[in-house]
């Protein structure tokens, strides 16, 4: 019966496409459906404007053996899709959610109010300037699944980059007209971790195909795991130069934790950084500057659960936003807009997920060896106010990776203030934004802006002087 059903919305839904296409002249056969069409997200619950791009949602199966399927919410750009780069974008943990994060309080056109019912449209939103392709990565993230359920309980970085290669590749095949497009990846965070280890599984796949199909340009990150032993370092300086941890417990940190695997960390080092955590008391370490979220919030630890227990502490910035998008996205008509498969329970961050993760290298430095020489363009961003992947943690990485300067340490300006600090090294440029926390475009929107189109014209972060020729 409920197949029955099924299939009668279907030819429904087919009729009224045809209708729909009828009337415009693009290149898509009026005799059939695509993928791409079904897709097509008309418009969203708790959405009083209008919007004049054309954005897209649902699954990529990615292992049809295990049934393994990807969650995307894709949005082109405002104006003129056809003649501006694609940008994917991936938030971290492991295991939260990019159309949490990125999409609903960061980068994306849709941001959430507090009612956890009503949109407003984000007018930063990085759709400006680029097509941006959400991914929930890996499965048991957000919407994306496993119908296998020990899949679950058995990601790690190597299968996430498979899975992820295979995704790309699929989803060029349901939207051939990006085929061939300037391609960026940008994330943060864990995405430190996904980010160069897919641009690397690219550039492989290409030169093995000996051809472009997916025309990766560069990538980008901002406030990313890179190396445990550099970002402990950084992480624990930086905690207590700024005043947030006693000497006695930094001692310990260095004692215990600098060797130590982010993901998979000792009982002693845990131990610390339990009290780490306790003399932080109750701020926000994502952000450290601004109030915490005094409501309801969920333990959401989004990163790093081990590192600070930010379980009992990690409201963050609205403050209170991931609260009002785990409203929205468990609302049943949410998620049939949305192409949701079934009424699904829908988490920022999944614990199952981050708890059980399995292969973490320590360190993704000789991959930026690796694509700084294969011509790529690399970005590394810090938001200055974070105590989760701090500055300090990000300097000491790229100190490591021993490249010349091709431009000195220089402040950068925006609205003729200084926006943060930027150098230039041969391979790789690296930006701070001044008070932002560990999402940058959440708590510095038009900075990062302004950063995402100086990172896609190749040109460097804008000086005084241009911006008062401007
Ligand atoms: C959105 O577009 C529809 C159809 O063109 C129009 O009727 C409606 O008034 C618009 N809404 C807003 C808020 O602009
Ligand atoms: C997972 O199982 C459901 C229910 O049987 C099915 O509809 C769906 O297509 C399966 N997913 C994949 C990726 O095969
Ligand atoms: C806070 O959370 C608890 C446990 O989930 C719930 O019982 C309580 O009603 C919530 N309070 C508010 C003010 O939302």
């Amino acid at each position: 019966m409920d197949n029955l059903k099924w299939v009668l919305v279907l030819h429904l839904f087919f009729l009224l496409v045809k209708i729909q296409r009828g009337s415009c002249s693009d290149s898509f056969s009026l005799h059939q459906v695509s993928q791409q069409d079904l897709d097509r997200v008309l418009r969203l619950p708790g959405q009083d404007f209008n919007v004049s791009f054309a954005h897209f949602s649902g699954y990529v199966t990615v292992n049809e053996v295990s049934e393994r399927a990807l969650f995307y919410w894709f949005m082109e750009a405002v104006h003129h899709p056809s003649s501006k780069p694609l940008i994917l974008w991936l938030n971290g943990g492991p295991g939260c959610s990019s159309i949490a994060y990125g999409e609903a309080e960061e980068i994306g056109p849709f941001h959430i109010k507090p009612d956890g019912k009503t949109l407003y449209p984000n007018p930063y939103s990085w759709n400006k300037v680029a097509n941006i392709l959400f991914l929930d990565s890996p499965v048991g993230v957000g919407f994306s699944y496993s119908n296998t359920s020990s899949d679950l309980l058995n990601n790690g970085d190597k299968r996430t980059t498979e899975d992820s290669l295979v995704f790309l590749l699929k989803w060029f095949e349901r939207f051939p007209q990006y085929e061939g497009r300037d391609f960026y990846l940008i994330g943060e965070s864990y995405a430190g971790h996904y980010v160069p280890q897919l641009a690397q599984a690219i550039v492989r796949y290409n030169r093995a195909k000996r051809e472009k199909s997916i025309n990766i340009k560069g990538y980008m990150v901002g406030n990313a795991l890179t190396d445990d032993f550099n970002d402990h370092l950084g992480v624990f300086q930086f905690m207590w130069s700024a005043g947030l941890i006693s000497d006695e417990t930094y001692k310990l940190l260095n004692a215990f934790c600098d060797f130590q695997s982010f993901i998979h960390t000792s009982k002693q080092c845990e131990n610390i950084l339990e009290r780490a955590s306790d003399e932080l008391g109750n701020i926000d370490p994502y952000s450290i500057f601004t109030p915490s979220c005094t409501g309801n919030v969920s333990s959401s630890n989004r990163l790093l659960k081990r590192l600070l227990r930010v379980g009992h502490v990690s409201e963050k910035y609205d403050p209170c936003t991931e609260k009002h998008s785990v409203v929205y996205f468990n609302r049943p008509e949410v998620q049939k807009a949305l192409h949701v498969l079934a009424p699904t329970k829908w988490e920022t961050c999944s614990e199952e997920i981050n708890s059980n993760w399995k292969d973490s290298p320590s360190s993704v430095l000789d991959i930026y060896h690796e694509l700084i020489h294969s011509g790529l363009r690399i970005w590394i961003f810090s938001g200055d106010t974070d105590a989760i992947i701090p500055v300090t943690s990000t300097r000491y990485d790229i100190d490591a990776l021993k490249l010349p300067t091709v431009s000195p340490w220089r402040a950068w300006y925006d609205d003729g203030q200084v926006g943060g600090w930027t150098q230039q090294y041969e391979g790789l440029t690296f930006v701070t934004v001044r008070g932002a926390g560990h999402e940058v475009p959440l708590h510095k929107p038009k900075q990062a802006l302004t950063l995402v189109k100086a990172f896609l014209s190749g040109n460097s972060m804008p000086t005084l002087q241009e911006l008062r020729n401007s």
